[in-house]
């Protein structure tokens, strides 16, 4: 699936622009959010594990990954959600006064819309120019939704909950703001993996940087993204150790 060239960065890599707040910043939903949480990054009111994502596997949901199989074929998926599902779950230790089933429930599914695109725009529109913003990324989140609706219910998640999960599955890549603390660890969890010396080789190939370029720019770019002290713990904690892994400072 990977048809990228491994061009170095340069001119040649996609905009990382900073998100633009919009639209979404005014959302009741979103105001009520700031103004529950005035400090950023938003501190941990529990523990905060920064040891190596391996050693804490998120358990259960054995029902829900058996229902999503499929869905985890593609873009990586089988890689990127058990990742982003253990970094949910430090973050929900983290974080106690979160929904937590409601984290892990929207983490697990919140790329699996990516199976039911077109999967040779994946590449070509969702990882170059403006990715954040291309189509098929409202797409993908909106394809995630029905998949949503389509496993919950057998497994005896209740209407509201699921109408929850969508809420934030729906906006997780295209919405630039979060609408709750659910959210913002959800949208933590998505970022943190790739910090990960697993979601750098994976994530690096994708946007066709050598791992020094894209590792500088996860500093630079997505650190500060991080909504949560707790996620910036982490990811700062796991891209030295990756970086010193993969010997960034002289391969580059
Ligand atoms: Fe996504
Ligand atoms: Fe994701």
């Amino acid at each position: 699936m990977n048809n990228h060239n491994s061009t170095a960065a340069g001119s040649q890599a996609p905009a990382w622009s900073p998100p633009e707040p919009g639209l979404d910043a005014r959302d009741p939903r979103a105001l009520a959010f700031a103004a529950a949480h005035p400090v950023r990054p938003i501190p941990a009111t529990g523990p905060v594990d920064t040891t190596p994502i391996a050693g804490t596997p998120a358990p259960g949901l054995e029902a829900l990954w058996g229902a999503v199989v499929p869905e985890t074929r593609t873009r990586g998926n089988d890689i990127h959600l058990p990742i982003s599902l253990a970094f949910a779950a430090r973050l929900c230790d983290a974080h106690p006064e979160a929904d937590r089933e409601l984290v892990l429930v929207a983490v697990l599914l919140h790329d699996t819309g990516w199976a039911h695109v077109d999967e040779s725009r994946i590449i070509s529109e969702g990882f170059s120019g403006d990715w954040r913003t291309a189509a098929i990324r409202y797409e993908h989140e909106a394809e995630g939704c029905k998949v949503a609706r389509r496993v919950l219910p057998p497994l005896e998640y209740s209407g509201p909950f699921i109408d929850r999960v969508c809420e934030i599955i729906d906006g997780h890549d295209t919405r630039h703001v979060a609408y709750s603390l659910e959210d913002a660890l959800v949208r933590d969890a998505d970022r943190l993996w790739r910090f990960d010396q697993a979601g750098i080789a994976l994530a690096s190939s994708w946007f066709g940087m050598d791992p020094a370029t894209y590792t500088d720019r996860l500093a630079g770019e997505i650190i500060p993204e991080l909504i949560t002290q707790a996620a910036v713990e982490m990811g700062t904690t796991d891209l030295s150790r990756s970086t010193a892994l993969l010997q960034t400072k002289v391969i580059r």
